[in-house]
């Protein structure tokens, strides 16, 4: 498919935004940017989940009105992102009137459907998770992310009838007709299905959650935030309100959803379950990542190891920064972040690997008064160069951020090697060596494009002049 929507989740304004949120957002920056290079149409989706009880009691706490706050805090990741040069589409608001308006919407149409029945509900719910726990899930009677005593809660409410999607969801999981990736993540999904899922209720009491959109057919109910939440991929396309966009972004084209893996459940399977139910096509693919740690630590509010990507861009400089998050390990597995390691890592691939490699050939370019970035090179340097670029679009299908930079970092140690086996200062005729060089400079300038692309640009524009400036000073 030519046309391409790519999401991340909507991200919770109880908190600031940190570099957790800044990973998934980057990796959807650099697969639009990677994807638009290929010639096809991207739609690049983000945004922030603005209701629920956790929220309103951050607000609460700050002394604010829950919208004043959510403002506020909403405008932090659009800076952020912006300071990342991350060039989102569209950025959905859950509190957005247009947002609210087809929420309300697609709740009448599974109600219209059958797919919605009352129930009196009682379990043990965690505010910070926003979702009812079971004793199983629980560690010594407490919830194991939030270390907080889930609260009894016993009230009517109105229930998905999740249960009747579940066979369907596991075929299409299955049959690749929704492909959940990595491999191992899916295979996690399918365990889940096979353990078996209870309906799940899509609403809550408004004595209890006030800050929320109001159930359309009974006006002492909230929608559930989880439910408002995942609709924001479709409401941001024009569900409900304009047919043609719509069209284009949902049904026409290839969705695309990325996110971590707490958050699985949700988008694999109740996401696609309340989709059936109105009869509306089904995401094509959903990518899990990894989760980091910081030196070994779960990152957290109270434990005080909370990264802002903020403070990297402000040490590193953008592209550095892009590059540093999506080096540190596979995109889709777990990994631990040290931010020592920062420093080194920055020196020795940035400064030392591709800076060097553009300043080193430049200079040799402009002793011998050559500038020549067109000839085609000898055959050895075309061949790698050819091998690069099928590893790295098979890697860029696949996900597979990380591989494809190491793909990438690999032709720049070529390059060194090279240099160092002509010798080109020693040649009396380095012509064809320099000009070889040139040719590789810049298809390494296209090929870091996606994610460093500012240095893409300031490479392509020192080729043009011949003029060379330091990439990535020391630090
Ligand atoms: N609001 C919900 C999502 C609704 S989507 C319909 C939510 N928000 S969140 O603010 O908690 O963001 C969770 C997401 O942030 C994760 O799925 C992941 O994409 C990202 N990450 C947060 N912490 C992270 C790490 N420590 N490591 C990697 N990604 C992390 O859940």
């Amino acid at each position: 498919m030519k046309k391409i929507l790519i999401t991340t989740p909507i991200y919770y304004v109880n908190d600031k935004p940190h570099i957790g949120h800044a990973y998934t957002t980057l990796a959807a920056d650099v697969l639009t940017r990677f994807f638009r290079a290929q010639g096809k149409e991207v739609f690049f989706l983000t945004g922030t989940d603005e209701h629920g009880a956790k929220i309103a009691d951050s607000a609460e706490k700050s002394g604010k009105s829950p919208k004043e706050f959510c403002d506020e805090i909403s405008d932090l990741f659009k800076k952020s992102w912006e300071n990342l040069n991350i060039k989102y589409d569209y950025f959905v608001r859950t509190t957005d009137k247009r947002h609210e308006e087809a929420v309300k919407k697609f709740i009448e149409k599974l109600k219209e459907k059958d797919a919605i029945y009352e129930k009196e509900y009682e379990g043990l719910y965690c505010v910070g998770c926003e979702k009812f726990l079971t004793e199983k899930e629980l560690v010594d009677g407490i919830c194991p992310d939030h270390k907080t005593k889930p609260e009894i809660i016993s009230e009517k409410n109105y229930f998905f009838k999740l249960k009747d999607y579940l066979k369907e969801i596991e075929n299409l999981i299955r049959k690749n007709k929704l492909e959940i990736g990595p491999e191992h993540i899916k295979n996690e999904v399918l365990g889940l299905l096979k353990q078996g899922l209870d309906d799940f209720s899509i609403s809550r009491q408004k004595e209890r959650v006030k800050w929320g959109i109001d159930l359309p057919f009974d006006n002492n109910q909230i929608i559930y935030v989880w439910v408002d939440a995942l609709l924001n991929y479709i409401s941001a396309v024009g569900y409900g309100d304009n047919k043609k966009e719509f069209k284009k972004w949902w049904e026409d084209a290839r969705i695309v959803h990325l996110l971590g893996k707490d958050i699985l459940k949700f988008h694999a399977i109740y996401w696609p379950a309340m989709l059936l139910a109105v009869g509306e096509k089904i995401p094509e693919q959903e990518f899990i990542h990894g989760f980091f740690t910081i030196n070994g630590q779960k990152m957290s509010k109270t434990l005080g190891n909370v990264i802002d990507s903020n403070k990297i861009v402000e040490k590193f400089g953008v592209d550095a920064t892009r590059y540093l998050l999506l080096s540190q390990f596979p995109f889709g597995q777990d990994g631990d972040i040290k931010q020592e390691k920062f420093i080194e890592k920055y020196n020795s691939d940035l400064a030392n690997g591709l800076g060097n490699l553009v300043a080193r050939v430049l200079t040799l370019a402009i002793r011998n008064k050559i500038q020549d970035t067109n000839t085609k090179p000898e055959k050895e340097i075309l061949n790698k160069i050819n091998k690069t670029k099928e590893n790295y679009e098979k890697l860029m299908e696949e996900f597979r951020l990380y591989e494809v930079l190491e793909e990438i970092w690999k032709l720049i140690s070529f390059c060194d090697e090279y240099i160092e086996k002509e010798k080109p200062w020693k040649n009396p005729n380095p012509e064809k060596t320099i000009s070889n060089l040139l040719y590789c400079i810049s298809e390494i300038a296209d090929l870091i494009a996606p994610f460093l692309p500012q240095t893409s640009e300031k490479i392509k524009e020192q080729l043009k002049t011949g003029k060379s400036e330091i990439l990535f000073p020391r630090i």
